[in-house]
C-alpha cells in the first residue's frame, strides 16, 4: 500500500474515495468541509438536514460529487457523539470507509485527520491510526482461492489530508510508520490464517529466516529437535514427540541498541495445530487451533516490524514451535516431564501444552539475563470466559511492566486487562508426585496457566498475556476481519517504542 500525506483542501484532493467524519448532530459542515459542501451545492447540509445522515458511530453514505470537486467519491462516515470520541473510534471510522471505498472498487481513499483536533493525541497520531486502520480493514486471507474475486481489488494507495502544514514532517513520519506497523500486523494475521498443513514449526522456521534477512541488524536461529535434546527441554520434547512434524525452537536477536544493553525478550506460542494430543478436543470447533500459533506470528511480526522502524533497542525473541498430536508416541495423562530448568511437571492434561513448551522457552530467556520478558499465548479457553474478546489477559511477576504492557495496549487499540497472580493460586497447581501439575482444577483457569509460567520466568521482569480471546474473530470487527486479529503485533512495537525512547 502506498501511503502519502498532504496538507491541501478538501476539493482538491484527486483520489477514487475521500473521506470525511462527521459528529453526531452535526447541524451544518464545517471548516474545509464547508468549502467542499459550497463546492457541491450544499449536498453535505441537505443530506445532514434531512437527516439522511446523523452522524452516528458507523453510518456510512456515498455521494457521487462534481467539479471543482476531484474526489470521483466522498465517502461520509459517523464518528457519534462528539465527547465519546476516541482514537479508537477514529480507527473504527476509517476502518468501514476503507471497507467502503474497496466495495465500490475505488483503487485509493483519501482520509481527512481534521476531526481528531479534538482529542489529546496529536496529527501524528492521528495519521497513523489512519493509514493502520486502513490497511488492517482491507486484508484478506484469500491466497487459497482459486477463482478471481473482482469485488475485492485491494486498495493500492491511502492519502491522509491533514488540516494545514503545521507539524507536517512529523505527520509523514506516523503515516510511514503506521504502515509498516500495520503491514507487519497482516504478515502476523496471514501466517495464522495458513492451514495447519502449511503453516508447520519447519515453516515459521522458514518464514524467521527470511524475515532475518531483511535487517543486518537480525540475527536467525533454530534449534531442533537433538539441540533441544542437548538443552535437555523435556517439555517442548515431550509435546512434539506424538507428532511426525519435527519442532522448532527459533531465535530471532534484534540488535538495534547499544551492545551491552539488556535486551527485552519476547516469547511466543506456536502449537501449529493443537488437537489436544490424547486429552482430544471435541472436533465441534477443532479447526480453530489451527490458530494456535498466534502468539508466535505476533512475536515473528514485531520483530519484522521494529528491524524496519530501526529502533534503537535489543530485543530477543523465542518461538517454540510444535503439534500436539495424539499418536503411539504421544505425551500420557500421568506422564511426568523434566524441562530444561530441571523442575518436573505432571502431566494431567495433554491439552495443557502451551504452558509446557513455554516452560522450556522461558528457562532459555534467562541466559540473555533481560531487561524484561513479556510472552503471548492463545494459553486458555478460561481467558476468553473471563474476559471475552476485548482485551487480553494480562498477569506478571512485575507491576511496573504490566502497568506498561497495559498502557501500551491502551494507546494502540489492543488493550489488555490485569488478573491476579497471588500466592493462593499456586496452591492449585501442587503435584503429589512432581514439582508441579499441568493443571489447576476447575477455577481461575488462565491464572493457574499463568501460575506454572511464573515458575519458570525467575530471575527477570516478567508478563505474560493470554490472547486465547483477542486472536482471532469469528465475527468481522470495523477494522478487523474474520480469522486472525494480528493482535500484540501493535502492542508489542508500542511498549518496545516506549522502551527504546526512554533509555
Ligand atoms: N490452545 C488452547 C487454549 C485455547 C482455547 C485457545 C480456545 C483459544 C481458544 C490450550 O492449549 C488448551 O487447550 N487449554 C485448555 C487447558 C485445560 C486443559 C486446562 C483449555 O483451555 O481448555
Ligand atoms: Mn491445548
Ligand atoms: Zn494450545
Amino acid at each position: 500500500m502506498k501511503v502519502q500525506v498532504t496538507a491541501g483542501k478538501l476539493i482538491d484532493v484527486r483520489t477514487d474515495a475521500l473521506g470525511v467524519c462527521l459528529f453526531q448532530g452535526a447541524k451544518r459542515p464545517e471548516g474545509d468541509l464547508a468549502a467542499l459542501d459550497k463546492a457541491l451545492g450544499g449536498l453535505i447540509a441537505r443530506l445532514l438536514k434531512d437527516g439522511d445522515f446523523e452522524g452516528k458511530a458507523a453510518q456510512t453514505a456515498l455521494l457521487y460529487p462534481s467539479a471543482p470537486v476531484k474526489a470521483k467519491r466522498l465517502c461520509l462516515v459517523g464518528l457519534g457523539k462528539r465527547e465519546e470520541f476516541t482514537l479508537e473510534g477514529f480507527r473504527k471510522a476509517v476502518g468501514l470507509l476503507a471497507k467502503l471505498a474497496r466495495r465500490v472498487a475505488a483503487r485509493s481513499v483519501a482520509v481527512s485527520i481534521h476531526e481528531t483536533e479534538a482529542l489529546e493525541e496529536t496529527r501524528a497520531d492521528a495519521a497513523r491510526a489512519a493509514v493502520e486502520a486502513a490497511i488492517l480493514a482491507t486484508y484478506s486471507f484469500d491466497e487459497y482461492k482459486t477463482d478471481d474475486d473482482k469485488g475485492k481489488k485491494p486498495l493500492a494507495n491511502i492519502t491522509v489530508v491533514s488540516p494545514d502544514r503545521r507539524d507536517l514532517k512529523a505527520v509523514r513520519a506516523a503515516a510511514a510508520e503506521g504502515r509498516t506497523i500495520a503491514e507487519a500486523t497482516c504478515f502476523a494475521r496471514r501466517l495464522v490464517d495458513l492451514p495447519g498443513n502449511t503453516h508447520t514449526p519447519t515453516y515459521l522456521a522458514r518464514e524467521a529466516r527470511a524475515i532475518a534477512r531483511s535487517s543486518q541488524k537480525l540475527k536467525v536461529r533454530v534449534l531442533g529437535r537433538a539441540d533441544m535434546e542437548r538443552l535437555k527441554m523435556g517439555a517442548l520434547l515431550g509435546v512434539a514427540k506424538g507428532s511426525l512434524e519435527p519442532p522448532q525452537f527459533i531465535i530471532l536477536e534484534y540488535k538495534g541498541g547499544r551492545a551491552r544493553e539488556a535486551p527485552v525478550v519476547l516469547v511466543g506460542k506456536a502449537v501449529t495445530f493443537d488437537s489436544g494430543g490424547l486429552s482430544i478436543k471435541p472436533s465441534q470447533a477443532m479447526e480453530e487451533m489451527k490458530r494456535d500459533m498466534a502468539g508466535g506470528a505476533a512475536v515473528m511480526g514485531a520483530l519484522k516490524a521494529i528491524s524496519a522502524l530501526k529502533l534503537p533497542i535489543n530485543v530477543v525473541g523465542l518461538i517454540p514451535a510444535t503439534e500436539n498430536l495424539p499418536s503411539g508416541t504421544a505425551l500420557k495423562p500421568g506422564d511426568i516431564i523434566t524441562t530444561s530448568s530441571g523442575k518436573t511437571i505432571e502431566i494431567l492434561n495433554t491439552d495443557a501444552e502451551g504452558r509446557l513448551i513455554l516452560a522450556d522457552a522461558l528457562t532459555y530467556a534467562k541466559r540473555y539475563k533481560p531487561a524484561a520478558c513479556v510472552d503471548l499465548a492463545t494459553l486458555t479457553g478460561a481467558c476468553e470466559v473471563a474476559l471475552g474478546k476485548h482485551c487480553a489477559g494480562l498477569m506478571g511477576s512485575d507491576e511496573a511492566l504490566i502497568d506498561e504492557v497495559r498502557d501500551a495496549g491502551e494507546a494502540c487499540g489492543e488493550r489488555a486487562w490485569p488478573l491476579p497472580l497471588w500466592p493462593e493460586y499456586h496452591e492449585q497447581i501442587k503435584s503429589d508426585v512432581a514439582d508441579m501439575k499441568n493443571i489447576g482444577g476447575r477455577g481461575g483457569g488462565a491464572i493457574t496457566a499463568a501460575a506454572l509460567l511464573a515458575k519458570f520466568a525467575e530471575g527477570y521482569p516478567w508478563a505474560h498475556l493470554d490472547i486465547a480471546g483477542t486472536a482471532w474473530v469469528t465475527t468481522e470487527l470495523p477494522y478487523t476481519p474474520k480469522g486472525a486479529t494480528g493482535y500484540g503485533v501493535r502492542l508489542l512495537v508500542e511498549f518496545l517504542k516506549r522502551r527504546a525512547a526512554a533509555a
